[in-house]
């Protein structure tokens, strides 16, 4: 997949539409608990506000809101974003119409817009054609650099992109390049680590690991799912060989020391959600034991997921990792083989 590379682009005095996703989770009121999503974008923020005259808006969702609805406002992340960046960030009540022109209009330069969360409208998830419009009217150029919203059809996703000249940000080619390089050309062993719940998402995912990788080792919720639906699987997939009681929250501990024996030998290791309710003590001792094994294997790493990622942050150790991808329900179905719309809209 060749995709439109944000270098490719001239913003000199563009007013560049930016799609990024800040939905993250509060530990308290206020008090984001990742920070990774902020992170991520940086560079090309950076990238582009290098150019003379260019004004930059951010765009994001957050949350599942029906409506306007102030819980789910993104003004509770503004210090946030500004801290990350280094830029003043200032905040606007909406993402279409004359209050967006206006703080464009008033921006001074290196400083960042960022509108009102883009859910508060149906028309996004709708992907209606005129939202687009609304949301691209005050725009010359539009980058997606959220990668982790890409396998949803959405108006600022998809729609956008059909009516401004469109880049792909720094960040989704690199997800892109690494998640490719995961498939196609792994270093042998080759490991993947599937948790978390949901099966039937994460079926195709095993199916492809089946086919590519050495060993495919299951834990979790979708371990149990496995287990009671007596899903039939090659003997390359290891599902767990014990729990750490009837209730079936963590991997036991035959299971912990013959995944770990395993880990400390491969060369590649994909791992895509925890291996117990780990947010829970005590059930959050396989996913660790798992944690620790992996980054002290040889392994090369690529750890993604919602779930994964708050596993590496809350252990201090997100910059240990080969690569970490920002996507959940994305990188999923980019590895199963789906066709993501957003990364179809990017492309040259
Ligand atoms: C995510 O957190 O995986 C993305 O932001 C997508 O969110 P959604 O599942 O609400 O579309």
């Amino acid at each position: 997949m060749s995709l439109k590379h944000i270098e490719q682009g001239n913003f000199e005095n563009a007013r560049v539409l930016m799609r990024v996703d800040f939905n993250v989770e509060f530990k308290n009121v206020n008090e984001v608990q990742e920070h990774f999503r902020f992170d991520i974008v940086k560079k090309t923020v950076d990238f582009v506000l290098g150019f003379p005259g260019t004004k930059l808006a951010l765009l994001t969702h957050f949350g599942r809101p029906e409506g306007k609805d102030a819980n789910f406002s993104v003004k509770q992340i503004v210090s946030t974003v500004e801290a990350t960046l280094g830029r003043r960030v200032v905040f606007v009540d909406d993402c279409i119409g004359d209050t967006v022109e206006s703080a464009l209009e008033n921006l001074a330069p290196g400083e960042v817009l960022l509108l009102e969360n883009v859910r508060f409208y149906e028309g996004e998830e709708k992907n209606d054609p005129q939202f687009a419009e609304k949301l691209a009217e005050h725009f010359t150029v539009f980058v997606n650099e959220a990668f982790s919203v890409c396998h949803r059809e959405h108006a600022s996703i998809v729609g956008v992109p059909k009516l401004l000249p469109s880049y792909a940000g720094f960040h989704i080619l690199e997800e892109v390049e690494k998640l490719d390089d995961a498939i196609s050309a792994p270093k042998h062993p080759a490991v993947a680590i599937i948790g978390g719940a949901k099966i039937e998402t994460k079926l195709p995912l095993i199916r492809m690991f089946e086919e590519k990788y050495d060993c495919i080792l299951v834990g979790g919720k979708v371990a149990n799912e496995a287990l009671d639906q007596n899903i039939a699987f090659s003997e390359k997939v290891l599902l767990p060989q014990d729990f750490d009681s009837s209730l079936r929250l963590d991997i036991g501990p035959k299971t912990i020391s013959y995944f770990i024996q395993i880990i400390k030998v491969a060369k590649t290791i994909v791992w895509n959600g925890p291996m117990g309710k780990f947010e829970e003590k005590p059930y959050d001792i396989g996913t660790e034991a798992i944690l620790y094994a992996i980054l002290e294997s040889n392994a090369y790493v690529i750890i993604g997921g919602g779930e994964s990622l708050a596993v590496l942050e809350k252990a201090g150790v997100m910059n240990k990792i080969g690569f970490v991808s920002s996507g959940g329900g994305a990188m999923l179905e980019y590895l199963s083989g789906k066709k993501l719309p957003g990364l179809e809209a990017l492309e040259s």
